[in-house]
């Protein structure tokens, strides 16, 4: 592996995102076997990782897209994914973008709220556009074992309906005449617990058939095993799914764990400094690429192309000007040789797609292995200056108007 990591780093400079089609191809594998009983519409998360060339890669396998925003959409469209296949989401819609959304003929979207229930008939009554299907999220409230900031199915998190609030959805939606094809539920992200899936799809699995809806969008969620190795019962989830799920259509929307260990982030060792505790070792790279060490203390593995045994334990840092600029922290392990290429592993889901311009540093290159070993630059690396982009565009207002 040296020899390709160093030639694409010696094309692309470090630092860079790495994916790899094998693996992405056994996650989906994985993913399609659990529900292989059931009628099955995966969507894939865009927000996990926006790259048109990974969307087409989705695509190929039959997966639609969730998407957010006109951004991620867009990305979508990019990507070949039809507006046919296609979920929204989001946490607070604007009319503009239900009637452009609507206009493009997306398929489903998922509605977060009452205020948001009420605006949907609003634009039935003013305009004579399809609407897409409509699934009402609901917050099950249920605890789950996460991050704190990437857990969304509990009473104070402001994501979906209460179940106290279903039947005077149900209601305001027949007064202003929209007919609701199901539920949706997503209850957080990285979770390795199937316990929890199985809590959540049990109760949008009752919910349903009391409600007399057909169609259950599951969210994603599924968690990857980082440093811990913590991974889903795979055998465990399917078994309940086979049960729960086989009278319903099944829409789902996974992001990490279809593309989350299929990525790496590859810096450079540039400097090893010792303190009496650990070696740090500063990259080239940091949290403005890779920002989940930094604001969810994730601990992702890594491997380097020259370790040098050591009994101290090593701390991978970026360049930037923040003590928190930390890849992974303090862990027993080898330490790079200064010169050395570093993949920081896990890194395929909320990598490149959370990614900033912090301390002026331009966003990186990403890159696809494909099985057959050839390479593809997929996103080029922006300029040095790229964040000035949209600054200064002379126009002048006056503030007494
Ligand atoms: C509504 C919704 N669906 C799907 C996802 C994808 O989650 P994951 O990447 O954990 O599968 C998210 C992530 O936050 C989400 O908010």
């Amino acid at each position: 592996m040296k020899p390709l990591l160093e030639h694409i780093a010696n094309a692309v400079n470090t630092p860079f995102f790495l994916y790899h089609e094998s693996m992405i191809k056994s996650r989906i594998e994985d993913v399609l076997n659990v529900f292989s009983t059931v009628d099955f519409q995966p969507t894939f998360a865009v927000k996990a990782n926006a790259n048109p060339f990974l969307l087409s890669v989705f695509h190929a396998y039959g997966i639609g897209a969730d998407f957010i925003s006109r951004g991620e959409f867009e990305a979508s469209r990019a990507g070949g994914i039809p507006t046919s296949k296609m979920t929204w989401n989001g946490n607070v819609k604007s009319e503009d973008d239900m009637l452009f959304f609507s206009k493009q003929g997306i398929q489903n979207v998922n509605i977060d709220s009452i205020g948001e229930l009420q605006k949907w008939g609003h634009l039935k009554k003013n305009h004579n556009v399809p609407l897409p299907s409509l699934f009402l999220r609901i917050n099950p409230s249920i605890e789950v074992s996460t991050h704190p900031y990437i857990k969304t199915g509990m009473k104070q998190h402001k994501f979906g309906i209460s179940l106290h609030d279903i039947d005077t959805c149900l209601r305001i939606a027949q007064e202003v005449g929209l007919t609701l094809q199901g539920f949706h539920i997503h209850i957080g992200s990285q979770i390795t617990d199937s316990d929890s899936f199985e809590k959540a799809y049990s109760t949008i699995s009752k919910l349903s058939r009391q409600y007399g809806f057909t169609n259950i969008n599951i969210g994603g969620g599924w968690g990857i095993p980082y440093f811990d190795k913590k991974q889903l019962d795979l055998q465990q989830m399917k078994s309940f799914v086979t049960s729960l799920f086989s009278h319903f259509r099944i829409w789902c929307e996974m992001g990490r764990y279809l593309i989350g260990e299929a990525g790496w982030y590859i810096v450079r060792a540039c400097e090893n400094r010792e303190s009496e505790v650990e070696t740090m070792c500063i990259t080239d790279g940091g949290m403005n690429h890779l920002l989940r060490p930094s604001l969810y203390k994730a601990h992702h593995s890594f491997s380097s192309t020259d370790p040098i045994p050591q009994k101290k334990s090593v701390r991978i840092m970026g360049r930037l000007c923040e003590t928190g600029d930390i890849l992974v922290p303090s862990t027993v392990q080898n330490c790079p040789k200064e010169g050395s290429l570093i993949a920081i592993h896990q890194s395929g889901a909320y990598g490149f797609s959370m990614a900033n311009h912090y301390n002026g540093f331009p966003l990186p290159a990403e890159v696809f292995l494909s099985q057959n070993g050839e390479w593809t630059i997929i996103r080029k690396a922006e300029s040095n200056t790229c964040f000035l982009d949209q600054c200064d565009s002379g126009e002048r207002y006056d503030i007494t108007h």
